[in-house]
Protein backbone atom coordinates (compact mmCIF):
# COMPACT_ATOMS: atom_id res chain seq x y z
CA UNK A 1 0.00 0.00 0.00
CA UNK A 2 1.35 3.57 -0.58
CA UNK A 3 2.03 5.84 1.97
CA UNK A 4 -0.61 8.35 0.78
CA UNK A 5 -3.71 7.72 -1.01
CA UNK A 6 -6.54 9.50 -1.79
CA UNK A 7 -9.34 7.90 -3.04
CA UNK A 8 -12.45 9.20 -4.99
CA UNK A 9 -12.16 12.51 -2.70
CA UNK A 10 -14.69 15.41 -3.07
CA UNK A 11 -14.97 18.75 -1.91
CA UNK A 12 -17.24 21.47 -2.94
CA UNK A 13 -17.81 25.06 -1.19
CA UNK A 14 -20.68 26.72 -0.65
CA UNK A 15 -21.20 30.67 -0.88
CA UNK A 16 -24.87 32.08 -0.82
CA UNK A 17 -26.33 29.52 -3.48
CA UNK A 18 -23.48 28.98 -5.61
CA UNK A 19 -21.38 25.55 -4.90
CA UNK A 20 -18.14 25.31 -5.97
CA UNK A 21 -16.54 21.64 -6.89
CA UNK A 22 -13.22 21.99 -5.67
CA UNK A 23 -12.55 18.42 -5.85
CA UNK A 24 -14.24 15.47 -7.86
CA UNK A 25 -12.99 12.32 -7.20
CA UNK A 26 -9.46 13.13 -6.77
CA UNK A 27 -7.03 9.24 -6.89
CA UNK A 28 -3.94 9.52 -7.03
CA UNK A 29 -1.13 7.70 -4.66
CA UNK A 30 1.94 8.86 -3.23
CA UNK A 31 5.25 6.59 -1.82
CA UNK A 32 7.39 7.28 1.34
CA UNK A 33 10.30 9.48 0.75
CA UNK A 34 9.02 11.05 -2.55
CA UNK A 35 9.01 14.81 -3.68
CA UNK A 36 5.91 15.01 -5.37
CA UNK A 37 5.00 18.51 -7.82
CA UNK A 38 0.97 18.85 -8.00
CA UNK A 39 0.92 21.52 -10.93
CA UNK A 40 -2.28 23.44 -12.36
CA UNK A 41 -3.68 26.88 -13.15
CA UNK A 42 -5.21 29.19 -10.60
CA UNK A 43 -8.65 27.53 -9.33
CA UNK A 44 -7.61 23.84 -10.34
CA UNK A 45 -7.95 22.85 -6.69
CA UNK A 46 -4.52 22.27 -5.81
CA UNK A 47 -4.37 24.49 -2.32
CA UNK A 48 -8.01 22.61 -1.29
CA UNK A 49 -5.96 18.92 -1.97
CA UNK A 50 -2.95 19.84 -0.07
CA UNK A 51 -5.42 21.41 2.34
CA UNK A 52 -6.82 18.34 2.95
CA UNK A 53 -4.08 15.73 3.03
CA UNK A 54 -2.58 18.22 5.64
CA UNK A 55 -5.67 18.12 8.12
CA UNK A 56 -6.42 21.81 7.98
CA UNK A 57 -9.66 20.87 6.26
CA UNK A 58 -12.36 17.80 5.77
CA UNK A 59 -13.29 16.31 2.26
CA UNK A 60 -17.12 15.49 1.49
CA UNK A 61 -16.34 11.88 0.64
CA UNK A 62 -13.98 9.44 -0.12
CA UNK A 63 -10.71 8.28 1.33
CA UNK A 64 -7.60 10.06 2.44
CA UNK A 65 -4.98 7.77 3.45
CA UNK A 66 -1.98 8.28 5.49
CA UNK A 67 0.01 5.39 6.37
CA UNK A 68 -2.74 3.15 6.40
CA UNK A 69 -5.11 5.62 8.48
CA UNK A 70 -8.16 7.25 6.76
CA UNK A 71 -7.46 10.42 8.37
CA UNK A 72 -11.26 11.49 6.65
CA UNK A 73 -12.91 10.10 9.54
CA UNK A 74 -10.73 11.23 12.17
CA UNK A 75 -12.53 13.83 14.84
CA UNK A 76 -10.62 17.46 15.50
CA UNK A 77 -8.83 15.93 18.33
CA UNK A 78 -7.26 12.95 16.28
CA UNK A 79 -6.56 15.55 13.34
CA UNK A 80 -4.81 18.25 15.64
CA UNK A 81 -2.71 15.35 16.58
CA UNK A 82 -2.14 14.54 13.18
CA UNK A 83 -0.88 18.02 12.13
CA UNK A 84 0.99 18.65 15.34
CA UNK A 85 3.05 15.46 15.04
CA UNK A 86 3.37 14.78 11.35
CA UNK A 87 2.79 17.31 9.27
CA UNK A 88 5.00 20.46 8.05
CA UNK A 89 3.38 23.18 6.30
CA UNK A 90 4.85 25.76 4.38
CA UNK A 91 2.20 28.35 3.34
CA UNK A 92 2.54 30.69 -0.03
CA UNK A 93 3.04 34.20 2.14
CA UNK A 94 5.39 32.75 5.20
CA UNK A 95 3.11 33.26 7.76
CA UNK A 96 5.60 34.50 10.31
CA UNK A 97 4.44 36.04 13.45
CA UNK A 98 5.99 39.22 13.23
CA UNK A 99 6.90 40.22 17.07
CA UNK A 100 8.99 37.25 16.85
CA UNK A 101 12.51 36.80 15.90
CA UNK A 102 13.28 34.25 13.43
CA UNK A 103 14.36 31.75 16.23
CA UNK A 104 10.82 32.81 18.20
CA UNK A 105 9.41 31.91 15.37
CA UNK A 106 10.98 28.37 15.19
CA UNK A 107 10.66 27.92 18.45
CA UNK A 108 6.89 27.97 18.42
CA UNK A 109 6.91 24.83 16.67
CA UNK A 110 10.08 22.99 17.87
CA UNK A 111 8.58 23.42 21.53
CA UNK A 112 5.67 21.62 20.42
CA UNK A 113 6.90 18.15 19.73
CA UNK A 114 9.12 15.82 21.11
CA UNK A 115 12.51 15.17 19.26
CA UNK A 116 12.24 18.24 17.41
CA UNK A 117 15.42 19.55 16.20
CA UNK A 118 16.77 22.53 17.96
CA UNK A 119 15.79 26.15 16.11
CA UNK A 120 19.33 26.92 15.92
CA UNK A 121 20.07 23.77 13.72
CA UNK A 122 16.64 23.77 11.72
CA UNK A 123 17.91 27.87 11.10
CA UNK A 124 21.35 26.69 9.81
CA UNK A 125 19.93 24.51 7.54
CA UNK A 126 18.74 26.76 5.51
CA UNK A 127 21.76 29.11 5.52
CA UNK A 128 20.01 31.75 8.69
CA UNK A 129 22.22 30.64 11.38
CA UNK A 130 23.70 34.50 11.36
CA UNK A 131 19.75 36.20 11.51
CA UNK A 132 18.35 34.09 14.27
CA UNK A 133 17.87 36.99 16.36
CA UNK A 134 16.35 39.19 13.58
CA UNK A 135 12.79 40.05 13.50
CA UNK A 136 10.78 39.36 9.89
CA UNK A 137 10.46 42.42 9.08
CA UNK A 138 13.86 42.92 8.64
CA UNK A 139 14.75 39.99 6.51
CA UNK A 140 13.98 39.86 3.06
CA UNK A 141 11.50 37.83 1.64
CA UNK A 142 13.42 35.10 0.70
CA UNK A 143 14.88 34.80 4.03
CA UNK A 144 11.16 35.10 5.26
CA UNK A 145 10.50 31.87 3.25
CA UNK A 146 13.29 30.39 4.64
CA UNK A 147 12.85 30.80 7.75
CA UNK A 148 9.16 29.32 7.65
CA UNK A 149 10.62 26.36 5.84
CA UNK A 150 12.66 25.69 8.92
CA UNK A 151 9.64 26.61 11.40
CA UNK A 152 8.35 23.35 9.05
CA UNK A 153 11.29 21.12 8.97
CA UNK A 154 12.44 21.92 12.57
CA UNK A 155 9.18 19.40 14.12
CA UNK A 156 11.11 16.30 11.59
CA UNK A 157 7.74 16.18 10.23
CA UNK A 158 6.87 12.63 8.29
CA UNK A 159 5.16 14.80 5.29
CA UNK A 160 5.59 18.53 4.28
CA UNK A 161 3.47 20.24 2.49
CA UNK A 162 4.24 23.44 0.56
CA UNK A 163 1.65 26.03 -1.44
CA UNK A 164 3.62 27.98 -3.97
CA UNK A 165 6.65 27.78 -1.67
CA UNK A 166 9.00 30.14 -4.65
CA UNK A 167 5.66 32.12 -5.34
CA UNK A 168 7.12 35.12 -3.90
CA UNK A 169 10.62 34.76 -4.67
CA UNK A 170 12.99 35.71 -7.12
CA UNK A 171 14.80 33.05 -9.25
CA UNK A 172 18.44 32.19 -7.25
CA UNK A 173 16.52 32.44 -4.02
CA UNK A 174 13.28 30.22 -6.04
CA UNK A 175 16.40 27.65 -6.75
CA UNK A 176 17.64 27.95 -3.11
CA UNK A 177 14.25 26.75 -1.64
CA UNK A 178 13.46 24.49 -3.72
CA UNK A 179 17.05 22.25 -3.33
CA UNK A 180 16.40 23.00 0.43
CA UNK A 181 13.00 20.83 -0.13
CA UNK A 182 14.35 18.35 -2.66
CA UNK A 183 17.14 17.41 0.29
CA UNK A 184 14.43 17.16 2.72
CA UNK A 185 13.06 14.20 0.56
CA UNK A 186 16.29 12.69 -1.27
CA UNK A 187 18.30 12.80 1.86
CA UNK A 188 16.03 13.07 4.76
CA UNK A 189 13.91 11.10 3.69
CA UNK A 190 10.60 12.93 4.08
CA UNK A 191 7.57 12.95 2.00
CA UNK A 192 7.61 16.01 0.15
CA UNK A 193 4.71 17.95 -1.73
CA UNK A 194 4.74 21.22 -3.60
CA UNK A 195 1.75 23.05 -4.97
CA UNK A 196 2.60 24.89 -8.00
CA UNK A 197 1.63 26.71 -11.34
CA UNK A 198 5.18 26.79 -12.76
CA UNK A 199 5.15 23.75 -15.25
CA UNK A 200 9.01 24.37 -15.63
CA UNK A 201 9.81 22.81 -12.05
CA UNK A 202 8.31 19.64 -12.64
CA UNK A 203 11.36 17.49 -13.88
CA UNK A 204 12.67 18.27 -10.09
CA UNK A 205 10.05 15.59 -8.56
CA UNK A 206 9.70 11.72 -8.49
CA UNK A 207 6.19 12.51 -9.47
CA UNK A 208 3.63 14.92 -11.31
CA UNK A 209 0.21 15.16 -10.68
CA UNK A 210 -1.53 17.14 -12.92
CA UNK A 211 -4.78 18.98 -11.97
CA UNK A 212 -7.35 21.26 -14.29
CA UNK A 213 -11.02 22.10 -13.25
CA UNK A 214 -11.21 20.50 -9.61
CA UNK A 215 -9.75 17.05 -11.22
CA UNK A 216 -6.59 14.79 -11.95
CA UNK A 217 -5.46 15.16 -15.49
CA UNK A 218 -2.42 12.99 -15.49
CA UNK A 219 0.01 11.73 -13.19
CA UNK A 220 4.04 10.86 -14.23
CA UNK A 221 6.37 9.57 -12.49
CA UNK A 222 10.26 10.63 -12.82
CA UNK A 223 12.92 7.68 -12.64
CA UNK A 224 15.54 10.05 -13.10
CA UNK A 225 15.09 13.51 -11.56
CA UNK A 226 16.92 16.33 -12.38
CA UNK A 227 18.86 18.49 -10.05
CA UNK A 228 17.69 22.19 -9.37
CA UNK A 229 21.12 23.39 -10.71
CA UNK A 230 20.29 22.12 -14.29
CA UNK A 231 17.08 23.05 -15.02
CA UNK A 232 15.90 26.98 -16.06
CA UNK A 233 12.98 28.44 -16.41
N1 LIG B 1 -13.01 28.44 1.46
C1 LIG B 1 -13.51 28.52 0.22
N2 LIG B 1 -14.78 28.99 0.02
C2 LIG B 1 -15.30 29.05 -1.22
N3 LIG B 1 -14.67 28.64 -2.35
C3 LIG B 1 -13.43 28.16 -2.20
C4 LIG B 1 -12.77 28.08 -0.92
N4 LIG B 1 -11.54 27.56 -1.10
C5 LIG B 1 -11.41 27.34 -2.42
N5 LIG B 1 -12.53 27.69 -3.09
C6 LIG B 1 -12.78 27.57 -4.54
O1 LIG B 1 -12.41 26.25 -4.94
C7 LIG B 1 -11.72 26.26 -6.18
C8 LIG B 1 -10.37 25.60 -6.00
O2 LIG B 1 -9.59 26.43 -5.13
P1 LIG B 1 -8.09 26.12 -4.72
O3 LIG B 1 -7.70 27.14 -3.73
O4 LIG B 1 -7.96 24.70 -4.32
O5 LIG B 1 -7.34 26.35 -6.12
P2 LIG B 1 -5.79 26.42 -6.44
O6 LIG B 1 -5.52 25.41 -7.50
O7 LIG B 1 -5.00 26.31 -5.18
O8 LIG B 1 -5.64 27.88 -7.06
P3 LIG B 1 -4.44 28.98 -6.91
O9 LIG B 1 -3.35 28.52 -7.84
O10 LIG B 1 -5.08 30.25 -7.39
O11 LIG B 1 -4.02 29.04 -5.48
C9 LIG B 1 -11.65 27.72 -6.62
O12 LIG B 1 -12.67 27.96 -7.54
C10 LIG B 1 -11.88 28.48 -5.33
O13 LIG B 1 -12.51 29.72 -5.58
MG1 LIG C 1 -3.83 27.67 -4.11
Amino acid sequence: MAYIEMIDSTKSYKTGSTTVNANKDINFAIEKGELVIILGSSGAGKSTVLNILGGMDTNDSGQVLIDGKDISNYTSKELTTYRRYDVGFVFQFYNLVSNLTAKENVELASEIVENAMSPEKALEDVGLGQRMDNFPAQLSGGEQQRVAIARAVAKNPKILLCDEPTGALDYNTGKQVLQILQDKSHIDGATVIIVTHNGMIAPIADRVIRMHDGQVKSIEVNENPQNIADIEW
